[in-house]
């Protein structure tokens, strides 16, 4: 597992960009917790940390071209693209967020 952060860094409603390897990660803290998302919208590559707008229902508007994604599945609800924001899993431990280590692919 990788830290990220401290818990107290993110204030609700607010995200934050970290690059691990070769990755580009945008971790959000909503109120129910925090989501960790590719930083990258995967219709054209634009930076979610900066075009990216939360909005109500757990959901992020790329306001590059319009897509809004889940944030809960990374699943396409609108917009031009038919591909799914990648997610990364998200641990707490005693106030810290970890990002878990990515399972390698079959
Ligand atoms: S790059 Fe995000 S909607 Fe086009």
């Amino acid at each position: 597992m990788i830290k990220l952060c401290n818990i107290s860094d993110l204030k609700i409603g607010e995200k934050k960009k970290f690059k691990i390897n070769e990755n580009e990660i945008l971790l959000i803290r909503l109120e129910d917790g925090f989501y960790a998302i590719d930083n990258k919208c995967p219709h054209a590559g634009c930076r979610l940390s900066y075009y990216g707008k939360i909005s109500e229902g757990k959901r992020i508007v790329c306001t590059c071209h319009g897509a809004i994604f889940s944030l809960i599945n990374g699943n396409v609800l609108e917009g031009p693209t038919k591909n799914s924001l990648k997610l990364y899993k998200i641990k707490i431990i005693n106030e810290e967020v970890f990002l878990q280590a990515q399972e390698s692919p079959p």
